[in-house]
């Protein structure tokens, strides 16, 4: 064979075919729903950006001109949202999605709170969660925002609210609109009208455990029970409305305060219906570490906002009261209890923080923190203004209308740089994370994607330069020479060039006081194994279509892999050197490592994706007369996967027994699959004394529902005698 010719075809094709066939990484792009791992997120407060349509303010007292007033209404629009999308002032910032307030009809009462006149500005005080808020503009003008967002290769998130409607008085109903909610203009319940349960009715939460904090108000808000068959079915056709409005994800308000099992399955029906990356807020307080909300993180289905790395980040570089030995020590952390660290979404303040940056603190703060939220694992969302250097502490100062709209701050372009650096450069929206050089001052740390490195210095003592010796990166050399590696902030934060050496060591060299550098290599070399960066999302039933990112995958289709189950043919959908498509096999539910095969080369396993039994619903199991020693808790535990499939190990649990039902009866609800044949026992467990019984006599059984809710009680049978407990 003339291998001249062969070789000349060979380099046509590469020709022809687009550039990132040679495997250049271009990000993932806006079609890509389950993937934001390449993506920075800008979050607005519709009501404080821009106000593009006066005709929309609300009148009379909800509304504030000038916006002095700041628990009032300001103008804010999505109309105002658009222009800015069309006028380039996020584009040029270089994010690639937004995060809206919640967009659906909030009450249009005024409320006086100790003196101060209060609104749904804010969107968390819902009342028809299939209108739009018109105060926000008309479902034609959000659709107008999204295709002025897609347009711009901007994907646009909503915040959303499943825990409550609108703060209300049980002891008045004249206070506000009484929690009042409807379903598209018709009347489903307030507060004081709610014969048949749509809400719970068990005072205020105290925060004292996570069973107060789910089945009783958070503060005033009408808390509604997700119990509800017609609650469960109103949450999940609001949130297909607005999935057909065509949203790229979905940032869920207070999921500590929901029922985990009920979240589970409206996630499974956002997942089967059109699947959206989505995030939920679960908020940790300075210092708080929380297992509770790992398991939520690992097991929901849902990513979460990374509250660790945020007040973390905030004690180093904002208060100046933490190391740069404590931040490592959160990203060491934090990758340990997040399986899926890239997907949690970071940030350095929000509506519900202080702003970052202080009036008469030294911008450079603010710089350094947002350029570690840039750089390091997880999707990074920055707070409007924060990149015009915004102050205000505490709620509402820390909400203000927009202050400018500079293109030209420090801040803006250095989002630029590297919000387009994580498109480039696979590392930073894959990698792994890992410290390189420490002492309290300084960090530098590496991102790494198989040959893909982004290395990042931050010297946070504005004072004092520090002689940098003994680094050892991951960057490459070049062809056995060393290899000077330019800052990609060109110096604008007083970074410098480096000189990595071919044996991994870096020439020693200064970093100047309160710099900021960014060294990066994004590989472009020819391979043939494939590597499997992100899977997205991480749950589903068969059939249903999941989205692998990574590179190398080729052109040519290969197989994917769930466990020992291959995948081929027309179950995947579509085949791109950085991308994929496939559909779940029908296996066993479990979790699966995920793998990629191209031309019988194998990527590294990606771990944990969930099948689960088939599509999920609801149901509170009660146990009644279930009497305990201290130290023992009650769990669940039966036939299917999401009953712990009779493994001790997987019960569910401990169930509750304080606020809708009380000792010695105990409840907890579950997401278990629809329509299914469901065998199932009580447990006690005593970690403290080693022992655990299961329930004596024979299983309990039940049909689950094909759609809606249900109720299972029981009382228990006796306990079998202690074993060591699993
Ligand atoms: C968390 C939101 O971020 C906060 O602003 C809101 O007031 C509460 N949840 C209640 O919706
Ligand atoms: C699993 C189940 O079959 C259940 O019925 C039984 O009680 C336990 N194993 C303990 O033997
Ligand atoms: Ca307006
Ligand atoms: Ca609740």
């Amino acid at each position: 064979m003339n291998t001249k010719f062969v070789s000349a075809c060979f380099l046509a094709i590469v020709l022809a075919l687009p550039v990132r066939w040679a495997n250049a990484y271009s990000g993932t792009s806006v079609s890509n729903k389950v993937n934001f791992t390449s993506d920075v997120i800008y979050q607005i407060i519709t009501d404080r950006f821009v106000d593009g349509n006066a005709a929309n303010n609300p009148g009379g007292s909800a509304f504030s001109p000038g916006c002095t007033q700041l628990k009032l209404y300001c103008g804010g629009d999505w109309q105002g949202v658009t222009n800015k999308i069309n006028d380039g002032y996020l584009t040029g910032m270089g994010v690639t999605a937004i995060w809206v307030s919640v967009p659906v009809e909030n009450i249009t009462a005024v409320i006086n709170y100790s003196g101060t006149n209060s609104t749904a500005y804010h969107g968390y005080w819902p009342r028809d969660m299939k209108r739009p808020n018109p105060a926000f503009g008309s479902m034609a003008d959000f659709a107008a925002m999204i295709t002025a967002a897609h347009n711009h290769n901007l994907k646009v998130v909503i915040d959303f609210v499943p825990n409550h409607s609108s703060p209300a008085d049980p002891a008045n109903i004249g206070f506000a609109q009484n929690g009042e909610l409807y379903d598209n203009g018709v009347f489903v319940a307030s507060y004081n009208n709610d014969a048949s349960g749509r809400f719970h009715h068990n005072g205020g939460t105290d925060f004292s455990t996570i069973e107060n904090g789910i089945y009783k108000n958070l503060f005033d808000l009408a808390d509604l029970n997700h119990n509800s068959a017609t609650i469960d079915a109103y949450l999940k056709s609001a949130i297909k409305l607005w999935l057909d409005t065509g949203i790229d994800g979905i940032r869920v308000d207070a999921v500590k305060h929901m029922p985990f099992g009920w979240q589970k399955a409206w996630m499974e029906t956002i997942y089967s219906y059109k699947p959206v990356f989505t995030f939920g807020e679960w908020f940790l307080s300075k210092g708080e570490v929380d297992s509770r909300n790992h398991y939520f993180a690992n097991e929901s289905g849902m990513s979460l906002l990374d509250f660790r790395f945020a007040q973390r980040t905030r004690e180093v570089f904002r208060d100046n009261e933490k190391s740069m030995v404590d931040l490592d020590a959160m990203i060491a952390g934090t990758a340990a209890d997040y399986r899926e660290v890239i997907d949690q979404v970071t940030f350095i303040d929000n509506h519900d923080m202080d702003r970052f940056t202080q009036a008469g603190s030294p911008q450079r703060r603010t710089e350094q923190a947002l350029a570690f939220a840039l750089g390091s694992r997880g999707i990074p969302a920055i707070y409007y203004g924060t990149e015009q250097y915004m102050t205000g502490n505490g709620d509402p100062n820390n909400r203000a209308k927009m202050a400018s709209f500079s293109t030209a701050t420090s801040a803006y372009t250095m989002i630029q740089a590297l919000a387009t650096l994580r498109k480039a450069n696979p590392a930073l929206a894959l990698g792994t994370q890992q410290q390189r050089w420490l002492n309290n001052d300084v960090y530098i740390f590496e991102r790494k994607f198989h040959g893909n490195v982004v290395v990042m210095a931050i010297n946070k003592n504005l004072a004092t330069p520090y002689s940098i010796s003994g680094l050892l990166t991951s960057l490459p050399c070049n062809a056995g020479v060393a290899k000077s590696y330019t800052d990609v902030l060109t110096g604008g934060f007083a970074g410098n060039s480096i000189t990595q050496n071919c044996n991994g060591t870096v020439n020693t060299f200064n970093l100047a006081a309160g710099a900021i550098a960014v060294w990066s290599f994004a590989d472009t070399a020819a391979s043939t194994t494939p590597k499997l960066g992100h899977v997205g999302p991480m749950m589903g039933i068969a059939g249903k279509e999941i989205t692998l990112t990574g590179t190398h995958f080729g052109a040519v289709k290969g197989t994917v892999s769930f466990g020992a189950t291959v995948v081929s043919g027309a179950n995947i959908t579509m085949w791109e050197d950085t991308l994929i498509k496939v559909k779940v096999p029908a296996v066993a539910a479990g979790k699966y490592a995920v793998k990629v095969t191209r031309g019988g080369i194998d990527s590294a396993l990606y771990q944990n994706f969930e099948v689960l039994t088939g599509a999920q619903v609801t149901v509170r199991f009660v146990v009644n007369n279930a009497t305990t020693v201290m130290g023992e808790n009650v769990y669940l535990i039966g036939s299917a996967y999401e009953l712990g499939a009779w493994g001790p190990v997987n019960a569910i649990g401990p169930m509750y027994n304080q606020v809708v039902y009380a000792y010695p009866t105990w409840y907890y609800d579950v997401s278990v699959p629809a329509g299914a044949s469901l065998s199932y026992k009580f447990m006690k467990k005593n970690y403290g004394a080693g022992v655990m019984n299961w329930e004596s006599g024979g299983n309990h059984t039940f049909t689950a529902p094909a759609s809606g809710t249900m109720t299972v009680t029981v009382p228990v049978n006796g306990w079998d005698a202690s074993i060591p407990v699993q």
